[in-house]
């Protein structure tokens, strides 16, 4: 594969699988707005519990579905005219018009959905480039051995360059250094995977290090100053980066009882090229408790530590997203050993890009 040197703001992905959001998200018969990949979508779980996405513009004269109201049946009726849609996207009546037929090509155009381990996923691309693609299981969230928290930001910087900084911990000092960082945790060495799941390319970098000093951070959340640790990211297509931590005391790697872990989903959904949805995940063994607090839940001091994470790569993300807008003049990334895992899922991600370019230019139906 040839190295590419362009910004990561280059890329931008349309047959994918993104997250909309999370079931909790979608109440029965509650209509919802979300751009992905500059496309208006209106999205709702239909009366027979089932999510459903379609272009937010009115077959009749664009008035965005979303400013609607569902009638009787579960029908959707444009704020405007007062077209009425089914579940499946089809008028069924024209109040202007009684006793006309109505036409076959007065409809909403449909959005593939996929609502899996307690997330909706929404294909913005060409429905017909979906084939066997699925997006990758979440079970951490749906496991009742499992406890979550979440949130949800807007950030004003392309989704690679999340994901782009989500492989990549050598970032972890300086940006991390008052929390999570430790210069250290760039020099463990590191394994990098790939391969395919559910369909779609994944990129994985992993570490495994022994009698390693925790950063004070890590300590607080998953307790064991000095563990054996294992962590991985893995980047599935562009939508989401799985980031899993597990801590043991030196010598015991592997062990069931003494393992405290932590699973982080990082999904990213493209608004436009500058800007994307940015949710997060973190899921932690159900009854984990601090190792700092012991009568605190390890999942509560995550929230706080990891707050803050986020926020430092936002403001370091939002910084490039603006450098990259300026004219290149000749700049080129330079690429160290330690962005091998950036440059693999680069390539995956323009691969993809390559794709969407040879995909037909049909709308979604
Ligand atoms: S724009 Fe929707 S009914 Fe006219
Ligand atoms: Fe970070």
């Amino acid at each position: 594969m040839s190295t590419r040197t362009s910004a990561s703001t280059d890329i931008y992905v349309r047959n994918a699988w993104y997250v909309a959001g999370l079931s909790e998200e979608f109440e029965p018969e509650e209509l919802n707005q979300r751009v992905i990949t500059e496309k208006a979508i209106v999205v709702w779980r239909a009366r027979a519990g089932e999510v459903v996405a379609f272009d937010d513009r009115c077959c009749h004269k664009r008035m965005p579905m979303s400013a609607g109201r569902f009638i009787e049946d579960g029908l959707l009726e444009c704020a405007y005219h007062g077209l009425c849609f089914n579940s499946a996207g089809q008028c069924v009546r024209i109040p202007s018009q009684p006793g006309l037929p109505i036409p076959s090509r007065a409809r909403l155009r449909r959005f593939p959905v996929i609502e899996q381990d307690g997330v909706v996923w929404l294909w913005p691309g060409d429905p017909d480039r979906v084939g066997d693609v699925r997006p990758p299981p979440t079970p951490e969230l749906v496991d009742p051995a499992w406890e979550h928290i979440s949130g949800t930001m807007e950030v004003a910087a392309n989704s690679v360059l999340m994901v782009e900084n989500l492989l990549d911990v050598s970032h972890f000092y300086p940006l991390h250094a008052s929390n999570i960082g430790k210069a250290e945790s760039s020099t463990v060495p590191m394994q990098l995977e790939t391969g395919q799941i559910n369909g779609c390319n994944f990129v994985r970098s992993s570490r495994t290090a022994h009698n390693y000093d925790q950063s004070t951070d890590f300590c607080d959340m998953l307790g064991y100053a000095v563990a054996d640790s294992y962590s991985a990211q893995t980047m599935v297509g562009p939508g989401i980066v799985l980031a899993e931590r597990a801590l043991w005391p030196p010598g015991k790697i592997g062990d069931n009882a003494s393992r405290r872990a932590l699973m982080n989903y990082h999904m990213m959904t493209p608004i436009h090229r500058g800007a994307h949805v940015y949710r997060w995940v973190v899921n932690m063994p159900a009854g984990q408790m601090s190792g700092r607090f012991p009568s605190v839940k390890s999942l509560e001091r995550a929230r706080e530590i990891l707050s803050s994470v986020f926020a430092q790569d936002i403001w370091a993300l939002e910084r490039q997203q603006k450098a990259c807008e300026r004219p290149d003049e000749g700049f080129e990334e330079m690429f160290l050993k330690t962005d091998s895992a950036v440059s693999r899922g680069r390539q995956v991600l323009y691969a993809m890009q390559e794709a969407d370019r040879s995909s037909s230019t049909a709308a979604p139906r």
